[in-house]
């Protein structure tokens, strides 16, 4: 089996690493597009515009399965990625959204995920009791891309997103962007031990073992 999935960069990583935890002998193919980095501040049709390409460009390279990676084209372009394969497509959102137990839950994601309201959306869908409080988080995606992830930059930064859901009173927190696990150190210092994070990779990866 060969399985190939994306992002704008070294966010879609994370999502690799929890799938080959459980499928150590498959073959991936991964793009990270660089190029266009950050898409979380982009426009919707750039962001289905980019999906449009890569989806053809995934299409040429013979895999069985495609998974979103990126929870920004996530949003907002599922639709076009699924139009464009014939095969299997797994996507973040979907699949994290159905293992949501608690009643009041976060979401950290980019300002162009959090405006499609896709989590609140989905999470709803499934159990419309859950209140959902979203937080876009302009400035992580830049400075992860920069390894700048242990300064007090972004310390001050993180206590200043996560401060309105601790207002909420969450129960747990919906790491909403591929980047965001590469920055689970920082925000465990900042949460309460009682807030659950939860990193959507998991829940994909655990459908398509069940695949
Ligand atoms: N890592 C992507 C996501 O999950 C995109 C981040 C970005 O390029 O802004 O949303």
């Amino acid at each position: 089996m060969r399985i190939g999935l994306f992002d704008s960069g070294v966010g879609g990583f994370t999502v690799l690493k929890k799938v080959v935890e459980l499928f150590p002998n498959t073959s991936f193919i991964y793009l990270a597009d660089t190029a266009r980095l950050p898409y979380g501040e982009k426009k919707s049709n750039e962001i289905m515009q980019i999906a449009e390409e890569i989806s053809s460009w995934f299409n040429d390279q013979s895999i069985d399965v495609f998974l979103v990676a990126c929870n920004t084209t996530n949003a907002i372009a599922l639709d076009v990625i699924k139009n464009k394969f014939d095969i299997p497509v797994f996507d973040l959102i979907e699949c994290v959204s159905s293992t949501i137990q608690e009643s009041r839950v976060g979401v950290l994601a980019t300002p162009s995920t959090v405006k499609t309201k896709a989590y609140t959306n989905a999470i709803l869908n499934i159990n419309p009791a859950t209140v959902v409080i979203e937080q876009p988080c302009p400035e992580f995606v830049p400075m992860i891309e920069r390894n700048n992830i242990n300064s007090n930059e972004i310390t001050d930064i993180a206590i200043g997103y996560l401060q309105p859901l601790l207002n909420q009173k969450i129960e747990s927190l919906i790491l909403g962007c591929s980047h965001y696990p590469l920055i689970t150190p920082l925000l465990n210092e900042i949460l309460p031990s009682t807030i659950k994070l939860i990193d959507p990779a998991e829940a994909l990866s655990l459908k398509l073992k069940l695949f």
